[in-house]
């Protein structure tokens, strides 16, 4: 396997490593964290973000808590390990590949069996987490070159967020597919809107493509329909953060504005999307848990504020957008048209893969 080209998170020496992606681009430095109220932070803080990687991060955290905890009594390390899964499960609730990651571990810690000495629970678990990295990468290439065949030679390609390597164990999901593209001989570009509040297009997206050499161009997140009226932009490709059994897709807030003004001039609006991400147990988009952010965040950013104080402040930080806005849904095993999605048909279309 191809190593990836941004490291998100690493293991070193009995920790897990995180780039700390609140400070990019204008510093590079990993955030090491030890235990499981570690990564939870780590996840609550931004410091890791985006749907794959939290869950990556999460695994490793419930692995963690097993390391610190194997030499104490059967009954402390059964209640710190619980504890554990309870702090990383409330760290953050839209990603529902958090959830996803965190019943797997909990599934290798039950299957290592009654009579299993912690320290062998523990390792068995690391391994677990090692694994979901290794596996995330190869899900994301499968990915992209799904998602690449889409792409016309030349495409103009916008996206929201980073659905990137930064936002996975590596590749990325919609950066992805502008990485294996690239890979394929295409020649596309992107353009990334801002990202408002946290910004993570105009600092993360930005970043990466341009550390890739992949051409792109940032805008402000009220210029993509001015681009779009004048022929500017050819397809949007997003991620997406959880997506509910009738198709509706939850993505970074400003997702669902995109996927209208794409609908309005004709721009296909795919969404990449692993398999991990698809909850099939919310009937409807309306059922996924949007999570509200710290007030600041819109206030201002970092240490500079704009806004008075004492003015109301609201900052859901997703939105949902609807399956019949979704051109296809770009998964490992295929693409799921949108003919599929709004005949409620996804659930019958993951059962025929499987
Ligand atoms: O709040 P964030 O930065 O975690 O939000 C991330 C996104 O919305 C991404 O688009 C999504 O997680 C898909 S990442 C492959």
């Amino acid at each position: 396997m191809q190593s990836p080209t941004v490291e998100t998170m690493r293991w070193r020496d009995g920790r897990l490593e995180m780039i700390d992606q609140r400070i990019l681009p204008l510093a590079f430095e990993y955030v090491s964290a030890d235990s499981a109220a570690s990564v939870a932070a780590a996840i609550r803080d931004m410091v890791v973000r985006g749907a794959p990687a939290i869950g990556v991060a999460a695994a490793y955290g419930v692995a963690l808590e097993a390391l610190r905890m194997r030499h104490m009594l059967p009954e402390v390390f059964a209640t710190a390990m619980n504890h554990g899964f309870g702090l990383l499960a409330a760290s953050r609730p839209t990603a529902v590949n958090l959830f996803w990651a965190l019943d797997r571990m909990r599934r290798a810690w039950e299957a290592c069996g009654i009579g299993a000495s912690q320290s062998a629970i523990a390792q068995r678990l690391l391994a677990e987490a090692h694994e979901m990295l290794a596996e995330d990468i190869r899900i994301n290439r499968a990915m992209g070159a799904h998602g690449a065949a889409l792409l016309p030679d030349g495409a103009r390609v916008l996206t929201h967020c980073n659905a990137g390597a930064l936002a996975t164990a590596g590749h990325g999901t919609a950066l992805g597919v502008f990485r294996s593209a690239v890979e394929m001989g295409k020649k596309i570009s992107v353009i990334a809107d801002e990202t408002r509040p946290f910004l993570q297009g105009a600092r993360l997206t930005a970043w990466e493509m341009v550390q890739e050499k992949i051409p792109v161009t940032l805008i402000a997140d009220n210029m993509s329909g001015h681009l779009m009226s004048r022929g500017e932009i050819d397809a949007v490709v997003v991620g997406t953060d959880r997506v509910a059994a009738n198709g509706d897709v939850a993505n970074k807030i400003g997702t669902y504005m995109v996927a209208v003004l794409a609908a309005r001039h004709n721009i296909p609006f795919y969404v990449a999307c692993p398999l991990s991400t698809i909850d099939l147990t919310l009937a409807t988009g309306a059922d996924i848990p949007i999570e509200e952010r710290h007030p600041d965040e819109v206030k201002g950013f970092r240490d500079c504020r704009w806004a008075p104080e004492g003015v109301q402040i609201r900052n859901p930080a997703f939105d949902v957008t609807p399956a019949e806005l979704v051109t296809g849904l770009i998964t490992e095993k295929g693409v799921v048209d949108n003919a599929t999605l709004v005949r409620g048909g996804l659930a019958q279309w993951l059962k025929a893969c499987s």
